[in-house]
């Protein structure tokens, strides 16, 4: 979402990085090879945490054990350390901390979220989707839809371009709600929002993007993107298993989420039901601290070389088809293929029986499938790699998917 710079890249420091990820150490008895290292090509579905995550959330259980908005110290900590991770998080996701909710996951929040928008939206409105979307972006929007009498209206996909049509943005003075995302996490095309908050903004509807995908990939700003909600997950950006929502805090007290009577009634509380899990939120600090460390424009320059070498190196194989972008630009290194002669749930098993992780089906990337016609062959394979990859990682999922060449 940020316009990157034209100027050299700083280069990351790859053993440093991973150094930070003690998972990366896993091995396991390949049969052909012995014992090697586990690729955890599936960050789509969730990244490795670092040293440091596992370090706040453990120091958090020991030393600050407590709810919030108590009086003794541990909950005062508590308090203190929900504040500066809401710091955190704005600087990350561009917008202010009063507008950061924390949540059990994105699609929760999302959910909760459109039940607030069911005062905001009736009979004839209209709401816009993408068919790029994960169905976290998609269903609770359907049944928004369903609720009030409302219209979906989509947004097409190009099926070989893996890119949204854009000229299929149609908004009108009916439409209340613009959502779309900042990346697919079954293709890896990234989006720019651009075009969606300015369709919204000429017809006064809020726009929602999904930055789940884009978050460990692609810098964000949602307050200068002009965005007004955008949800992302940190267990897909190094951290433990949470949601966030950034909004700016003015739209956050307009609307009136569901929440029980003695919860505060004022400020991103509100928002929150219930007791947020605040290990995870010590977590999500310190995931962060890791990200803020390295910086984001060396993890874009990394993850550049780590797709350009996937991209030609699938483009030798004639058994294998790349389905989404083709190029480089405008893609996280997460890419979906399907292999001749071969299920993706069979190509998946293949490659985990030589310590190679990764995912099949339609990762609730529901209406990509379908656009692209996957839906009834059992999705595809999806290879995601993210900042702590190496080439060498590339290389052998390479290498894996070309064995698959013999007896189809
Ligand atoms: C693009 C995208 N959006 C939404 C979600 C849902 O996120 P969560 O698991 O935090 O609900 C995912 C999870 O895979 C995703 O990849």
């Amino acid at each position: 979402m940020r316009r990157m710079t034209t100027t050299a890249a700083p280069v990351l420091d790859l053993d440093a990085v991973r150094a930070r990820f003690p998972a990366l150490a896993q091995t396991v008895v390949d049969g052909a090879d012995g014992e090697v290292p586990v690729v955890h090509a599936d960050a789509p579905g969730g990244t490795q945490v670092t040293a440091g995550v596992i370090a706040a959330m453990t120091a958090y259980l020991q030393t600050m054990n407590a709810n919030s908005h108590g009086c003794f110290p541990a909950s005062t900590a508590t308090d203190a350390l929900v504040e500066a991770v809401r710091r955190k998080v704005a600087a990350f996701v561009g917008g202010q901390p009063e507008g950061v909710v924390f949540g059990a996951n994105m699609t929760t929040l999302t959910w909760h979220l459109s039940h607030a928008l069911d005062t905001r939206v009736g009979p004839g409105d209209e709401l816009l989707c993408t068919r790029l979307d994960h169905d976290a972006n998609v269903s609770p929007w359907l049944a928004l839809a369903e609720r009030t009498g409302a219209t979906v209206r989509w947004v097409a996909l190009d099926p070989v371009t893996g890119r949204l049509d854009l000229d299929t943005i149609d908004v009108s003075d009916r439409t209340r709600l613009v959502a779309f995302p900042a990346a697919s996490n079954a293709l890896g095309t990234v989006v720019d929002p651009a075009p969606f908050v300015a369709a919204a903004r000429s017809v006064g509807a809020l726009t929602f993007c999904d930055a789940v995908h884009a978050a460990p990939h692609v810098p964000l700003d949602r307050a200068a993107a002009d965005v007004d909600l955008l949800a992302c997950s940190p267990y897909k950006f190094f951290g433990p298993h949470a949601g966030v929502l950034s909004a700016d805090p003015d739209l956050l007290a307009e609307l009136r989420p569901d929440k029980v009577r003695p919860a505060p009634d004022i400020g991103p509380d509100r928002w929150q039901t219930g007791t947020a899990a605040f290990e995870a939120i010590a977590g999500v600090g310190a995931a962060l601290d890791h990200l803020a460390e390295f910086g984001m424009e060396a993890v874009v320059a990394h993850e550049r070389t780590l797709t350009r070498r996937f991209l030609a190196g699938v483009a030798q194989l004639d058994h294998v088809t790349l389905h989404g972008p083709a190029e480089e630009h405008g893609r996280t290194p997460t890419f979906a293929v399907t292999v001749r002669g071969h299920a993706p749930d069979e190509v998946a098993r293949a490659l985990a029986a030589r310590g190679v992780w990764v995912w099949s089906g339609d990762y609730y990337a529901v209406e990509p499938m379908r656009a692209l016609g996957l839906a009834d062959g059992g999705g595809a394979v999806r290879i995601g790699f993210v900042h702590y990859h190496r080439l060498e990682d590339v290389d052998r999922v390479l290498a894996l998917l070309a064995d698959l060449d013999r007896g189809a």
